[in-house]
C-alpha cells in the first residue's frame, strides 16, 4: 500500500481545504493512506515537534473542512527550503515515513520546493493554490475566482456610497506581481481605471488626468482599482512633496493607497476615498468554480501518484483540467493581457 502526503504552502487561499478533503477522499478510494504535512515545508524539516509537523488524515474528520476558507493543515513561508540541505532533509523525512509521493498545494514558491524534491527523487504533484493567479501555465488557481468575487461584491457596495456622494473610489486589491485580480475585478464591475504592476512606469499624473476627465463628463462615482504591487512600478513621483501644501505628510512614507488617493483627490478636486479589501479576499468560502477545480485536481493528483507518476503540475487550459511536467510549467513566462488593460482604461 503506497502512502502519500499532502501539504499546503504559501498564502492560504480558498479552495485549499476542498482540495485537501478531496485528496483524502480519492486516496482512500485508491487504498493509499494519507499523511497531512503541517505548516507547509516547515513540517518536513524538523522545525516543530512531530505533533505540529504531520498528522495521519482520516476522511471522516475532514468532511467538514471542504467549505471552509483558510487551510486546515496550516501554512507558512519557509525560507530555509531554498537551501539544498533542507530539501534533502525533507526528502529523507518523507522516506522515513514511507511516503511514495506528495501533493503540494500552493503558488510559485511552493512549486519551486516541489521541483527541488522531485529532483531528489520524491515524486510531487503540484496543485495551483494562490489567489494571485500568477502561474502562467494555468488559466486559474484555487482561490482566484473566490477572491475576485469578494472584490466584485466590495466594489459594488463601495459604489453605493460613491454614487450617493459623488465621490470617486480607489479600491486596492491583492496582487504582489500580478494584476489579474485587479483586472478581473475592474472588468466585472465596469471600473474605469485599473493600475497593475505589469505596467512599468505608469504615470500617476495620467491617472489623475483620466479621473478628472471622467468626473467632468459626469461620472462622479468613477472607480480606480489598484493592485497592491503596482506602487513599485510607478514612474518616480515625489508624492510627499506634492501633498505637503494640502495635508500632513510623513517624511519617507512610501506610495500607498492612501497617498495615491490623496494625490488624486487634490489633483482632481474631488472627494476621492480609498478602501483596501485585504485578507477578506482570502477568507471567503470557495466559490463553486474553485471547489469544483479542487475536486478534479485532487482526483488527477492522486491518480498520477497511484501510477507512480510525479514531477507534474495540474492546471486548467481552455476550461479543461490537465497536467504537465513541472519543469516545463515553471519555464512559462507571464503574458500580460495588455488589450484588456487598455480597454478598461479607455473612453
Ligand atoms: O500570494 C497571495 C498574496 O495574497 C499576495 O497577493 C499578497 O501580496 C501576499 O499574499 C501577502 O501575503 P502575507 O500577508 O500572508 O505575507
Amino acid at each position: 500500500m503506497k502512502k502519500i502526503a499532502v501539504l499546503t504552502s504559501g498564502g492560504d487561499s480558498p479552495g485549499m481545504n476542498a482540495a485537501v478533503m478531496e485528496v483524502s477522499r480519492f486516496s482512500a478510494l485508491a487504498g493509499m493512506p494519507l499523511v497531512g504535512i503541517k505548516r507547509g515545508f516547515n513540517g518536513l524539516i524538523g522545525k516543530f515537534s512531530p505533533k505540529d509537523s504531520y498528522t495521519h488524515m482520516e476522511l471522516d474528520t475532514l468532511l467538514d473542512i471542504a467549505d471552509q476558507p483558510g487551510t486546515y493543515l496550516r501554512t507558512a513561508r519557509c525560507t530555509e527550503f531554498y537551501e539544498p540541505e533542507y530539501q534533502e532533509k525533507a526528502v529523507a523525512f518523507l522516506k522515513s515515513l514511507d511516503i511514495a509521493g506528495v501533493v503540494v498545494i500552493g503558488g510559485d514558491g511552493s512549486f519551486h520546493g516541489a521541483q527541488a524534491m522531485c529532483r531528489l527523487g520524491m515524486p510531487c504533484i503540484g496543485i495551483p493554490g494562490t489567489i494571485d493567479n500568477d502561474l502562467e501555465y494555468s488559466e486559474t488557481s484555487l482561490g482566484f475566482d473566490t477572491a475576485v468575487n469578494v472584490c466584485v461584491d466590495a466594489v459594488r457596495s463601495i459604489r453605493a456610497t460613491s454614487r450617493s456622494h459623488d465621490r470617486p473610489a480607489v479600491v486596492e486589491v491583492m496582487g504582489r506581481n500580478c494584476g489579474d485580480i485587479a483586472m478581473a475585478t475592474a472588468m466585472s464591475t465596469g471600473s474605469e481605471i485599473v493600475v497593475v504592476p505589469e505596467v512599468k512606469n505608469w504615470d500617476v499624473m495620467k491617472v489623475a488626468k483620466r479621473l478628472k476627465e471622467l468626473v467632468e463628463r459626469g461620472n462622479t462615482r468613477a472607480t480606480v482599482v489598484v493592485a497592491e504591487g503596482a506602487y513599485k512600478t510607478m514612474k518616480p513621483f515625489d508624492h510627499n512633496k506634492f501633498l505637503a501644501p494640502y495635508t500632513k505628510v510623513y517624511e519617507g512614507e512610501p506610495m500607498n493607497v492612501r497617498r495615491l488617493t490623496h494625490v488624486l483627490r487634490y489633483k482632481t478636486g474631488t472627494e476621492a476615498r480609498y478602501n483596501t479589501i485585504g485578507y477578506t479576499q482570502r477568507g471567503h468560502e470557495p466559490t463553486a468554480h474553485d471547489s469544483s477545480f479542487a475536486f478534479e485536481a485532487a482526483y488527477m493528483a492522486v491518480e498520477l501518484l497511484k501510477k507512480g507518476i510525479g514531477n507534474e503540475v495540474i492546471g486548467v487550459r481552455n476550461g479543461r483540467v490537465f497536467h504537465m511536467p513541472i519543469d516545463k510549467a515553471m519555464l512559462i513566462k507571464p503574458k500580460f493581457k495588455r488589450k484588456i488593460y487598455e480597454l478598461i482604461n479607455s473612453l
